[in-house]
C-alpha cells in the first residue's frame, strides 16, 4: 500500500487533516485503533471557537453545525454567589463560540471523507512507524489477521496523548514540558433542559463547577474533584447535591436536574512536546500538546495545527518548496504556548488548589 500522507488517528486532528489535504488534491490514508462506532460516540469536548467554525463551514463540512450548533455570544463567571457576564460581542466583535459536540464533528468529517472516496481503516492494531529519518517512511499495522505496511511521503501523528507517534520519536530529539494539576473534573451528561443559555464557570469554596450544555435538551456539568477519585463514591444524588451547592447563585438560580446519562473523570494536565516534527513525522493535536479543559481549547488547537500542516504540505506538493514544512513546528508552537498560558491561567483562577 502506498499513499502521500499516512495519518495515525481519526480524532479531530487526523480527520480534518485528511479532509483539508483532499481539498488540495493530496492523497491520504487514516489508520484508527478504535471502531467507527466508538469514535462517533465518544463524548469529549464541545466548544468550537470562531476560527474552527469558519473553517468547517468554508470547507463544506458545516451543514449540521449550522443547523444544530448553539451560538453563544458570551459566558458567565460566578464568584461569591454572583455572576459576571463576559460579553464576547463587545470585546471581540463578530466572534462567538459554538456549542457542538466533538463527536458530531467527527461524524461530519468521517461522512465527508467516505463520500469523497477517502480511505479510513478503523480497528487497526500494532501500529509501528519506520524510516522517519528517511524520505520513504512507512507505517506497519495489523488489520484482522493481516499484517500490512503503508508507504508514505510523510506521516502525520494525530493519535492523541497516549498514541504511538510521540513515543516513536527518540527521547534525545524531544523536549517535553509537563505539569499535572492536583485535581480532576467529574463530568456528567444529564437529560435536563439547560437552565441558563450560556456557560457558567463557578469558583466556589468547595471547588470549581461548570454549567454547560450539549443541546436544548441535554445539560453538561462538571465538578472539581480529587485526581484519583473513585466514581463509586459519587452516586447521582451526591453529584446533584454538590452541583447545586456550588452553582446556585444568590438570586435563586440553580441548574435543572434530570437523569444522568453518562459520567466520567478527566485528569488535568498541561503538556508540550518540542519540536512537533521528527524527520518526516509531524505531530498534531493532543499527540503534541495537552491543555487542561478549562479554556475549552484542546479541539480548537488540534484544528489549528492541521490547518498549518495542510498548507505546508500543499506548498510542498505544488512547488517542491519545504519552507512551510520546516517552519511547521515553530509556527504551531507560538500558538500552543499562548494557549497553554491561557488555559493554565483560567484553571488557576477558577480552582481551589487546597480543596
Ligand atoms: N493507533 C491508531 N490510532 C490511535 C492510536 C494508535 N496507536 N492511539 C490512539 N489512536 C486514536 C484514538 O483512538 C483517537 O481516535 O487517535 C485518535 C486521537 O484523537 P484525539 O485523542 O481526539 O486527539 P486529537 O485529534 O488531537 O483531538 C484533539 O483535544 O482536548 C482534546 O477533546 C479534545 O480530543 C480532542 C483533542
Amino acid at each position: 500500500m502506498r499513499t502521500q500522507v499516512g495519518i495515525v488517528g481519526a480524532g479531530p486532528a487526523g480527520l480534518m487533516l485528511s479532509h483539508l489535504l483532499h481539498l488540495e488534491g493530496i492523497e491520504s490514508v487514516v489508520l484508527e485503533a478504535h471502531s467507527r462506532h466508538y469514535v462517533e460516540q465518544r463524548v469529549r469536548a464541545g466548544v468550537l471557537e470562531q476560527g474552527t467554525v469558519d473553517l468547517l463551514i468554508e470547507t463544506g463540512v458545516g451543514d449540521r453545525l449550522k443547523q444544530q450548533g448553539l451560538i453563544h455570544r458570551g459566558i458567565e463567571l460566578s464568584f461569591g454567589g454572583r455572576r459576571h457576564r463576559i460579553d464576547f460581542s463587545n470585546l471581540t466583535p463578530g466572534r462567538a463560540i459554538t456549542v457542538y459536540a466533538q463527536h458530531e464533528v467527527i461524524k461530519d468529517l468521517i461522512q465527508a471523507r467516505l463520500e469523497a472516496g477517502g480511505l479510513i481503516h478503523f480497528a487497526v492494531s500494532d501500529i509501528s512507524l519506520h524510516g522517519l529519518g528517511t524520505s520513504t517512511p512507512a507505517i506497519g499495522f495489523r488489520k484482522g489477521d493481516e499484517l500490512r505496511e503503508l508507504e508514505c511521503d510523510f506521516i502525520a501523528g494525530c493519535d492523541g496523548s497516549h498514541g504511538i507517534s510521540r513515543a516513536s520519536i527518540p527521547a534525545r530529539a524531544l523536549k517535553v514540558f509537563e505539569r499535572a494539576y492536583p485535581f480532576a473534573w467529574l463530568g456528567v451528561l444529564a437529560e435536563a433542559a439547560p437552565a441558563s443559555e450560556e456557560l457558567i464557570y463557578t469558583y466556589h469554596e468547595r471547588g470549581f463547577a461548570l454549567f454547560s450544555m450539549r443541546s436544548p435538551k441535554i445539560t453538561r456539568l462538571y465538578l472539581q474533584c480529587a485526581p484519583g477519585e473513585d466514581m463509586a463514591n459519587w452516586p447521582d444524588a451526591r453529584i446533584w447535591e454538590e452541583l447545586q451547592a456550588r452553582l446556585a447563585t444568590s438570586d435563586g438560580w440553580r441548574p435543572a436536574e434530570g437523569p444522568i446519562l453518562q459520567k466520567g473523570i478527566t485528569g488535568m494536565r498541561s503538556l508540550v512536546a518540542e519540536p512537533m516534527q521528527f524527520g518526516r513525522l509531524f505531530l498534531a493535536g493532543d499527540a503534541a500538546h495537552i491543555v487542561p479543559p478549562t479554556g475549552a481549547k484542546g479541539m480548537n488547537l488540534a484544528i489549528a495545527d492541521v490547518r498549518v500542516l495542510a498548507r505546508a504540505l500543499a506548498e510542498f506538493y505544488a512547488s517542491g518548496r519545504r519552507e512551510l514544512l520546516d517552519r511547521y513546528s515553530a509556527t504551531c508552537l507560538r500558538r500552543v504556548w499562548k494557549v497553554q498560558r491561557f488555559s493554565w491561567w483560567m484553571t488557576s483562577m477558577l480552582h481551589r488548589f487546597d480543596a
